[in-house]
Order: C-alpha cells, then structure tokens, then sequence
C-alpha cells in the first residue's frame, strides 16, 4: 500500500445534517461501508450500526425511549450509549461509534467496514 490513508484507519465521517437530527429525532446515513444511525439525547450525540444484532432488522424506525433504541421488528432494546443489548430477543451488542456535531455536519469516526465473511452455519445471535 503506497502513501495515503490506510483503509483501517478511522476517520470522522459526515452522516448527516444538525437541521435533519433535530427534525427527525435521527439521523441514518452511510459511509464507508457502514449504515449508521444517529441520535441526541441531551446534549450528547450517539452512533450505532443501523443492523439489529438479533436478525439485522434497520434500527432506525425503531422507537427511543430514554436512551434505549427499540428494534422495530422483535422489540430488541440496544442502549445507544455504547451499544449494548438490555432487552431480548438480541443478546449480542450492536456495534457504536463516537460521534459529535461539527458546525451544522454530523460526524461519526469510522473505520473502513470489513468485507464480509462467511456466516457461521446461518446463526444470527
Ligand atoms: S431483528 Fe431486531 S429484535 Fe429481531
């Protein structure tokens, strides 16, 4: 690999607008590889995967509630926090990311996502 950013590398990408986060309740946008879903609560901006753990329903028509997000499709509860599973049917975490508000862009630093790999044997959870 020559000069330049190596494809692992993090990076901050922009996901969405502030006027989009504070109409909506969320933004949802991709970028390398990754569909994210992003929410404020309080002050503080969160970033999931936008794929439940449990059977890769979107997040991002789910319902928040505090700082859960519901899956729309079984009712899974993932703390947008940090991203960890509080309710079933799921029992894997979904993968977070940092993200912040930088002038009216909203950012989450993400890596390159991996090409995908084998399932093991068709199990989701
Ligand atoms: S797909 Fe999310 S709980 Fe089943």
């Amino acid at each position: 690999m020559g000069a330049g950013i190596a494809s692992n590398e993090v990076r901050w990408e922009c996901v969405g607008s502030r006027e989009e986060l504070e109409q909506d309740g969320r933004v949802v946008g991709d970028a390398r590889g990754w569909s994210v879903v992003v929410v404020q609560i309080d002050d503080e901006v969160h970033a999931l995967e936008n794929r439940c753990s449990h059977a890769t329903a979107a997040l991002d028509s789910g319902v928040l509630q505090g700082c859960e997000l519901i899956c729309p499709l079984h009712g899974a509860r993932f703390d947008v926090r940090d991203g960890s599973c509080v309710g079933p049917p799921a029992t894997r975490p979904v993968r977070s990311f940092p993200a912040r508000l930088n002038g009216n862009d909203v950012e989450v630093e993400l890596p390159e996502k991996p090409a995908l790999t084998k399932p093991k044997f068709g199990v989701f959870n």
